[in-house]
């Protein structure tokens, strides 16, 4: 179901996922089967998404963003992809990140550019991620 107040430009949208109303897609993003897209996500081109994903309101998959299967992203997550952004930034580098399989991140987290979490973790709702998070820890606040 792709929702008619939606813009998706991408043609690789699988079976049964569900996007709903003011959800931007960019052409060159790939989003698999049962996913639940929430409304006012923007995804960019090259993003890939797996299988049974649900993102919640409000978030942004930017450029370099891979995010496994069974992944909970709550609302307003907020992801990056420039370390050090200026406006107009010459100097840009995109660093890509990682979201495992069966990952939960809660609500208004905030995800540093570069970082790869581990599959099974599960992220406390307000947390800054500013470097790796191994596989099947739960991690609260800063890490
Ligand atoms: C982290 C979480 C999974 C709970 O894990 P838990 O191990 O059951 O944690 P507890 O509830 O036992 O709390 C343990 C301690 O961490 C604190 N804590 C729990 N979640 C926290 C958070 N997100 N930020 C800061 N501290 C937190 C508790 O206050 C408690 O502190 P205390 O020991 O000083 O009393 C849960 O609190 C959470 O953040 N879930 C995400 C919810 C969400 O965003 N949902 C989105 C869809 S609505």
């Amino acid at each position: 179901m792709i929702h008619e107040l939606s813009d998706v430009q991408s043609n690789s949208i699988g079976c049964n996922t569900r996007i709903w109303q003011s959800v931007v897609v960019l052409p060159g993003a790939i989003i698999g089967d049962d996913c639940n897209i929430c409304s006012h996500c923007f995804i960019e081109n090259d993003v890939r998404i797996g299988n049974n994903v649900t993102i919640k309101c409000g978030v942004q998959i930017w450029d370099g963003i891979t995010i496994g299967n069974d992944v909970f992203i709550g609302p307003n997550v907020t992801f990056c992809n420039d370390k050090y952004p200026k406006s107009g930034n010459k100097n840009f580098t995109l660093l890509k990140t990682v979201v495992g399989d069966n990952d939960s991140i809660g609500a208004n987290s905030t995800i540093l550019p570069g970082i790869t979490i581990g599959e099974n973790a599960i992220i406390g709702a307000a947390s800054v991620i500013t470097k790796d998070v191994p596989s099947g820890i739960k991690v609260i606040g800063k890490w």
